[in-house]
């Protein structure tokens, strides 16, 4: 059991580290706080990358409905059940992770630090928690699931205009031992997002974020179709020779060689021809199912009527996720939905759930409302942004404790024993 590796509880050793530590004068980058964390990470970014990572669909009441939904339960903690040794391990699709946590799939991760998907990938295996790969990353999942050893990851998938692509994606997944598949439904096309909107900025565009694309054998062949037509040279003005040069840079190969190739250019047409289907239905899930035993998770599910017909369309389990508020503005928040999600699934299948969650009493709260797991999204983004790879491994450690200490001090000794007896709405 990790969190009894040295016979004191993970929490404790994380408090002792963090308060010895300061007393022998070491600095600490991350700030424990979401808030201030969010603060110390806009301090690190571009406004580009600040915009992109922190902003929503709209007017952004969505992201706020996800925190404001959390508000709406209290914990009612248990007392003298003996919570000396605490386990917060977790069993899903036969695999056995230390805490109820994964790391969500978040794309262009080079925008928060160089080190991008390759630091996570890292940071990830060394606290063994779960990494969720992203159709989007701007490193490629080879590159990646190559420095975690056995540490796991899953792949998340978005459903190109190309079923050949889309086999070739789990192909490769498969082949880097990912877990299982998370195929998100909620960005068939992407939301309206004012800030980025404002800026003008659109990493894609610049060929970041395309890395699984990019080196991709099959994506290859259709960048050289009608669907990479990228003849028209761009006019050339300030800020098109700006984006050339990042297409170079962010395209595998030599820069110079890059420079002077079509083929920069070609990636990011194709890209954004194929990268989604939105005339894609439930009929479709069946060519996915037929393509890998792994385990398929549908993320993007708000609606009850939705994961009923999961179930019935052979899916393995669902993540209730409105994707941090970035795609519907006025939608329902993933913890308002998760009661009635739950109640419909009635443990048939795992329900995981992201978008809002920002500690651990957040996290022990979708658990006490039948969640088998969460996502983290956007705080290990931000320890990312501040610190690269220790950032992030810093915020898993906290996330970790807080959950451990949360669990323990309301009277439960095992996720398993937490449930709704332990919330309560106000
Ligand atoms: C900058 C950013 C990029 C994201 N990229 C992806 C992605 O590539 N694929 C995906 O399924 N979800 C993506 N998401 C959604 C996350 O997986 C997750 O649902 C969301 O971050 C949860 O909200 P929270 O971070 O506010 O808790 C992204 C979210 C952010 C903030």
């Amino acid at each position: 059991m990790a969190s009894k590796a040295s016979g004191k509880p993970f929490s404790r050793r994380r408090q002792t580290d963090i308060f010895l530590g300061s007393l022998k004068g070491e600095k600490r980058t991350i700030p424990i706080d979401f808030n201030k964390l969010r603060l110390a990470a806009k301090e690190h970014l571009s406004d580009e990358a600040y915009a992109y990572i922190a902003g929503s669909a709209g007017r952004e009441s969505t992201k706020r409905a996800n925190r404001d939904g959390f508000s709406q339960w209290k914990i009612v903690p248990r007392m003298l059940n003996d919570v000396s040794q605490c386990d917060t391990e977790i069993t899903l699709f036969g695999n056995r992770y230390p805490a109820p946590f994964l790391l969500a799939p978040i794309g262009v991760l080079d925008m928060a630090h160089p080190g991008a998907d390759l630091a996570v990938a890292k940071a990830a295996a060394s606290e063994d928690i779960p990494f969720i790969f992203s159709s989007q990353a701007s490193v490629d999942m080879e590159t990646c699931s190559s420095a975690m050893g056995n540490s796991p990851r899953w792949f998340q998938l978005y459903w190109s205009t190309s079923n050949e692509l889309v086999e070739s994606f789990v192909r490769r997944a498969e082949s880097c031992g990912c877990e299982a598949i998370v195929l998100t439904l909620d960005t068939t096309m992407l939301g309206w997002r004012p800030r980025d909107l404002d800026l003008d900025y659109l990493p894609f565009l610049r060929g970041r974020g395309i890395a699984q694309y990019s080196s991709d054998p099959v994506f290859q062949r259709l960048m050289q179709t009608e669907l990479g037509d990228a003849d028209e040279p761009p006019k050339l003005t300030w800020s098109s020779i700006k984006a050339l040069i990042q297409m170079a840079k962010n395209y595998p190969g030599g820069f110079w060689n890059n420079l002077l190739s079509k083929d920069p250019r070609r990636a990011v047409k194709t890209f954004i021809e194929c990268y989604s289907r939105p005339s894609l239905t439930w009929d479709d899930l069946s060519f996915l199912r037929s393509l890998t035993d792994l385990p398929i998770l549908l993320k993007g599910i708000l609606n009850p009527n939705d994961a009923k017909k999961a179930i019935e369309h052979d899916m393995d389990g669902i993540i209730v996720s409105n994707h941090g508020g970035r795609q519907v503005d006025g939608a329902i928040s993933a913890i308002e939905a998760l009661p009635n999600i739950i109640k419909e699934v009635n443990g048939d299948i795992p329900v995981l759930m992201d978008s809002g969650i920002r500690s651990g009493s957040d996290m022990y709260k979708a658990i006490a409302l039948g969640a088998d797991a969460v996502l983290l999204g956007r705080p290990y983004t931000y320890g990312l942004g501040i610190s690269g790879e220790q950032g992030v491994r810093e915020v898993l450690k906290n996330y970790r404790a807080d959950f451990e200490l949360t669990m323990a001090l309301s009277g439960c000794r095992t996720v398993s024993e937490i449930s709704e007896e332990h919330l309560e709405s106000v």
